[in-house]
Formats: structure tokens, sequence, C-alpha cells
């Protein structure tokens, strides 16, 4: 559990430092880059924060909402501060912020291949709700989770 590690909103002028942590946070050919991120700042309905560690950029959650409903674009955390509950941190900034915009239910698509987030939104209390074949570009198919953000008050 990290003590020091503050969420911060992020805004346009951090597309550059959103990429440069994403950069970090994915492997090759799931990095977003520069102008991904500023074209998601700028569309309404986007929300993104930024987890510092001490000054240290080190995790970052993007979410997209729309009257009740909303998902998850992107949630990473540096290799070097993963294990440190900063992903959490940044979602439960994400559900709080939600709540306040009365949106009910957020939704994500994850690979099933990928354990650790998975493991990640299990314990968070998402549920599985389906399934997309061959939704990946390296083939895997993607589970849909969802999570009741109103059964709940973390
Ligand atoms: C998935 C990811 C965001 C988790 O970030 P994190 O900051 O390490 O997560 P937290 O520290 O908040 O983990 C909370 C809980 O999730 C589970 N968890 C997280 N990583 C795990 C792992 N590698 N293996 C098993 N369980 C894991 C654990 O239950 C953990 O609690 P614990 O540490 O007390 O056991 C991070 O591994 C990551 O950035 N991965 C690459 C990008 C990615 O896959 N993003 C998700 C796309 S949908």
């Amino acid at each position: 559990m990290t003590g020091n590690a503050v969420c911060i909103s992020g805004a346009p002028p951090h597309a550059s430092l959103l990429a440069r942590l994403h950069y970090s946070c994915f492997d090759e050919g799931e990095r977003w880059g520069e102008e991904a991120f500023s074209g998601l700042l700028t569309t309404p309905g986007t929300l993104a924060w930024i987890a510092l560690v001490g000054e240290t950029p080190a995790g970052l959650l993007m979410l997209r909402h729309s009257l009740d409903e909303a998902e998850i674009l992107t949630l990473g955390v540096n290799a070097q501060y993963r294990r440190q509950n900063l992903a959490s941190s940044l979602l439960d900034t994400g559900y709080t912020a939600l709540r306040k915009l009365g949106v009910t239910t957020l939704f994500l698509e994850v690979s099933v291949r990928n354990k650790a987030a998975i493991a990640l939104y299990l314990k968070q209390g998402f549920t599985l709700c389906g399934r997309r074949k061959t939704y990946y570009a390296d083939g895997s198919d993607a589970s849909v989770l969802r999570y009741d953000l109103t059964s709940v008050t973390r």
C-alpha cells in the first residue's frame, strides 16, 4: 500500500505526459500516442486522472461516460509501482467522480489473458457480463465486466 500516492485530474495540456505514461505501462502494439490522448481529452464525457508518487507520474486512468453509463478506456500503472494500490486508488477516484455525475454502471473490456487486470477488477467487485470473441489484435477474446456504482459505497 502506497501512503503517498495522489490522483490528479488529467486535462488536454497533459496529453504528452499521459502518452509517455501509457508507453511505460503497456507493451508495444497496445500503446497510445499523444494525438490519441489529445483527441480523447477534448471529447465531451472523457475523464482522466494521473497517480503521482511524490512528484512522479506512476499511473493513469481514463473513463468515458454518457448518461448513466461509463466505460474504462484505459488503466495502467508503471511496472515499477505495481502492487502498491495505485490502480485501486485511481479506480476509487473514478467511482467518486462518476457517482457525482449520476452514473450507475461502469463497464470495461479486458483480454482474457490479462490475469493481473482481471484479478484487480474482481477484487474491486466487477462481475463478468459478456465475452467478445477474437477482440484483440493478438487474437485473444475480451471479457466484458461491469461494476454497479449504486450497490457499493467504497
Ligand atoms: C493491472 C494493473 C493496472 C494493476 O495495477 P496495480 O497498481 O498493480 O494494482 P493494485 O496494486 O491496485 O492491485 C490491487 C489488487 O489487484 C490484484 N492484482 C493486481 N496485480 C496483480 C497481479 N499481477 N497478479 C495477481 N493479482 C493482482 C491483487 O488482488 C491486488 O491486491 P494485493 O496487491 O493486495 O494482492 C497493472 O498491472 C498494469 O498496469 N498492467 C498493465 C496494463 C494493463 O493491463 N491495464 C489494464 C487494462 S484493462
